[in-house]
């Protein structure tokens, strides 16, 4: 038998149990257990309930007991980011605010180009690190499952270095990378033929190599006016689908195209949304597709939040995630992004707590995490306080005191 562990007691344990993957979400819906333990058996949870009961069930597990007052949440999922780059854009930054166009900046050497281009410089072990060190940083504040994209080597062989090193990153931090293929990020300037010409390369050239490598089984694309349209996009998916990707959109960025595509072709997420309207929303909706706002591209680029409440309020399953890039979202922070997009759409804190858990779980194709029940993971974290209320309270400036991922606790 696995060696059982008990961890308590806990003031108030979120276990998010018996919240449905799609709809809105009232907080009365949520399932607290007050004076509560956490008992895992080796990586998995095998039990929560209150912590008497489960001290006198379970004399032999292991007692790793607290002091003072905690309330757990299951580890955080960030279903979508872009944290392996070679790099900085802060004079992005300053010429945005400074009120200059995507287009003057791209001319001035910036936007994703100039990220590819300064990672394209960087070894495969140089990018593994810096993968690795925002993964650890990410964990240390929660988050126990990371997408990261690549993107910024565009090409087939600089896509190739960017995903061993996301793979080789995994050895560096104990949280779980899941990788994704995002070579149809932009055309690369260096290519000389047609976008449809660079897609084609990329699905008859990366793709066998993605497989062989067993690197990743996700595909991802910019669906948008500067990147690829819908009709290019297309013959790459399919080909993509025929190989058994699972696929994920950037979808309604600007503007909007996107998440149609996304839903068409069954892919497993459609992120950003920021200038979705009612026939987007409506249709995603109704769909399989999770709807993944990131709000901290929002905040970056000083554009629209994603219209979470009506995703939610049309039935759609909504997501959250950071979206930490160096050129749109730079700042990193899940927690603190999601509490401020409550503000602004008015989302409940389930609603909140079901997006940065097991509805970007399900965004990843992963159902073994993201509630806190029986056979999930043992992947959850502690906040030093006993109303589960303060944490989006204080907009990602109260972290967790302890963070557990697969039965371990992370040591700081
Ligand atoms: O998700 N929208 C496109 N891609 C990224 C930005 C990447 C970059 O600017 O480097 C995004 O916001
Ligand atoms: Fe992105």
């Amino acid at each position: 038998m696995k060696k059982q562990k008990l961890i308590g007691p806990i003031s108030q344990v979120l276990t998010l149990d018996h919240l449905p993957l799609k709809g809105a979400l009232k907080d009365d819906q949520l399932e607290l257990i007050e004076q509560a333990g956490i008992l895992i058996e080796g990586e998995k949870i095998f039990q929560v309930g209150p912590w008497e009961k489960l001290i006198k069930d379970f004399p032999k597990a292991e007692i790793h007991e607290l002091k003072g007052d905690f309330v757990a949440l299951p580890g955080l999922v960030d279903c979508h980011t872009h944290i392996c780059f070679g790099g900085s854009r802060a004079r992005d930054f300053a010429m945005r605010n400074a009120g200059k166009t995507y287009l003057e900046i791209a001319q001035a050497g910036g936007g994703i180009w100039d990220t590819v281009t300064q990672t394209r410089k960087l070894s495969q072990a140089d990018l593994a690190k810096i993968t690795g060190n925002h993964a650890n940083r990410h964990l240390s504040e929660g988050v126990t499952t990371i997408e990261v994209k690549s993107g910024y080597g565009l090409s087939v062989e600089e896509e190739l270095k960017m995903l061993r090193a996301i793979q080789e990153a995994k050895s560096l931090t104990s949280a779980d990378l899941i990788p994704t293929c995002l070579a149809a990020h932009m055309k690369p300037k260096d290519f000389s033929g047609s976008n449809s010409e660079y897609l084609h390369l990329i699905s008859h050239e990366l793709f066998p190599s993605l497989k062989k490598e067993k690197l990743t089984h996700r595909i991802d694309a910019f669906v948008e006016k500067s990147a690829f349209s819908p009709d290019e996009i297309k013959p790459y998916f399919q080909k993509a689908k025929e190989m058994s990707f699972d696929l994920t959109v950037h979808a309604d960025q600007f503007t909007v195209g996107g998440s149609k595509v996304a839903v068409d072709f069954n892919a497993k997420s459609a992120d950003h949304l920021e200038a979705s309207g009612d026939a987007e929303t409506h249709y995603l909706a109704k769909s399989n597709t999770i709807s993944v706002a990131l709000p901290g591209a929002s905040l970056g680029l000083g554009c629209a939040f994603t219209p979470a409440r009506k995703v939610l309020n049309l039935g759609g399953a909504l997501a959250i995630a950071s979206d930490w890039n160096p050129g749109s979202a730079p700042m990193g922070d899940l927690l603190a992004q999601a509490s401020i997009l409550a503000t602004f759409e008015k989302l409940s804190t389930a609603e909140v707590l079901a997006g940065i858990t097991f509805r970007a779980a399900a965004a990843l194709g992963l159902a073994d995490r993201g509630k806190l029940t029986q056979g999930q993971l043992a992947d959850f974290i502690l906040f030093p306080t006993k109303d589960y209320r303060e944490i989006l309270y204080h907009q990602g400036k109260m972290k967790p005191m302890e963070v557990w991922k697969s039965g371990s606790k992370e040591v700081r």
